[in-house]
């Protein structure tokens, strides 16, 4: 990659050293942006960056590109925290069937939803899962995602999950951005395991985690806690199996129904707790003084027309808050992440600033991503965003459904 130096930029966007971890509350209506700014990389990595005014970091022209970003932001790269990108097809029949006034959970108890995936899954072999996948990892990557998040939890048996995992291991070593796996056995029971909750469940811990741990497979576990799903009691056991091999919480909760699981994982010690439609005040005090982070998928709520996560409500309690896509077939056929940027804004009353917060920082914080990721600071190996020319960066939440990205630094 070599040098690149981007000069007259119009604003450098969160930017700084020694930052939190993450931003919580009313700390996430916090944006620095350096105006009129250079920013220096060798290598991808980020090695000095300041104002026009005070220029002189650079000292050896040779082998230099040198891009012109006048008008133009630069921003770190989008973290996406959740997402479900290895899949077989996509699933328009029952998109039509909701037009047509069937709810999700409806769907899923005629044999579609999770189920319908999984039986296409498992038909399909690991090279050509791979392929798709990664077609898909192109396309986020124009959109401006440089950090991934991937599930299993379409594979269901032994075999599938284990071929699920293999993938994102593939894309790990070849997609050219970090990418964290994470193992979602616990997604749906099987229609063979539908009245042998206890069968399924022996088979995740009893076969596929010391699989997992053997192949080195996954980073984090993940339980789909919800009615008709796991309870919150088979989700705990569940994690706990996880965590005897090292792998940290981080749990689709509260989509549906608030049964209590984000107290759980909390206390399991949660990365993040993810969805959060439906929130109760025990959740908000579970949160609360926590290091767990609050991750909302508000193009799941779009698509679905169910409600969105209240990031109010949340922030209001000092809690922080991410944003990520949930890009998958069922709920959430996109992982445009400048899109979820404006749904937070107009749904979620997040302001473009805590919204664009909740993208960088905190996402990447909810992926273990912090050293690396998430800010623009002298040091990380982080993907860069190089916006097109815009009044200001409010202007890309606003102007919803374009692309405003010109160009990404990976
Ligand atoms: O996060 N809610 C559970 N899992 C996914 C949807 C899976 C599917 O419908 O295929 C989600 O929305
Ligand atoms: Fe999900």
């Amino acid at each position: 990659m070599g040098k690149i130096l981007i000069k007259n930029i119009k604003g450098l966007v969160q930017y700084g050293e020694d930052l939190p971890k993450f931003r919580r509350g009313t700390e996430m209506n916090t944006l620095p942006i350096l105006e009129n700014a250079f920013l220096a990389l060798q290598d991808g990595m980020i090695v000095a960056y300041g104002s026009m005014d005070d220029w002189g970091g650079i000292t050896d022209w040779r082998d230099l590109e040198v891009i012109d970003a006048e008008g133009k932001y630069v921003l770190p790269a989008f973290c996406d925290s959740h997402t479900h990108t290895v899949f077989a097809k996509s699933r328009e029949e029952e998109f039509v069937d909701r037009i047509n006034g069937l709810s999700y959970e409806e769907i899923a108890l005629k044999g579609g939803g999770i189920l319908n995936s999984a039986r296409k899954l498992a038909e399909m072999s690991e090279d050509e899962l791979f392929e798709q996948a990664m077609n898909r990892i192109e396309l986020l990557k124009t959109y401006g995602t440089g950090a991934l998040e991937i599930k299993s939890g379409y594979g269901l048996s032994v075999e599938a999950e284990l071929k699920m995992l293999r993938v994102v291991k593939r894309l790990k070593a070849e997609s050219g951005i970090a990418i964290k796996a994470t193992f979602l056995g616990a997604h749906a029971f099987p229609i063979e395991y539908k009245e042998n909750h206890r069968g399924y469940i022996d088979l995740i811990i009893n076969e596929m985690i010391p699989k997992i741990a053997e192949e080195g497979l996954a980073d984090y576990i993940d339980a789909f806690c919800e009615r008709n799903y796991f309870s919150v009691d088979e989700m705990a056991e569940i994690l706990e199996a996880g965590a005897k091999i090292g792998l940290r919480p981080k749990v689709h909760v509260n989509q549906f129904s608030a049964l209590g699981g984000i107290k759980k994982a909390v206390v399991m010690n949660a990365l993040s707790v993810d969805h959060l439609e439906e929130l109760i005040d025990e959740d908000i005090d579970a949160l609360k003084d926590s290091d767990t982070m609050a991750t909302i998928l508000p193009s799941c709520s779009h698509f679905l027309s169910i409600p969105f996560g209240d990031a109010k409500r949340l922030m209001e309690n000092n809690i922080p808050v991410a944003l990520a896509s949930d890009f998958n077939p069922g709920s959430t056929p996109s992982g445009n992440l400048q899109f979820v940027w404006s749904l937070a804004c107009v749904k979620m009353k997040m302001t473009p600033e805590e919204a664009l917060n909740a993208l960088t920082i905190n996402a990447a914080y909810a992926m273990d991503l912090t050293a690396t990721h998430g800010t623009i600071s002298v040091g990380k190996q982080t993907p860069i965003l190089i916006t097109k020319e815009m009044p200001n960066l409010a202007y890309i939440p606003y102007a919803f459904g374009d692309q405003h990205i010109e160009r990404i630094i990976a």
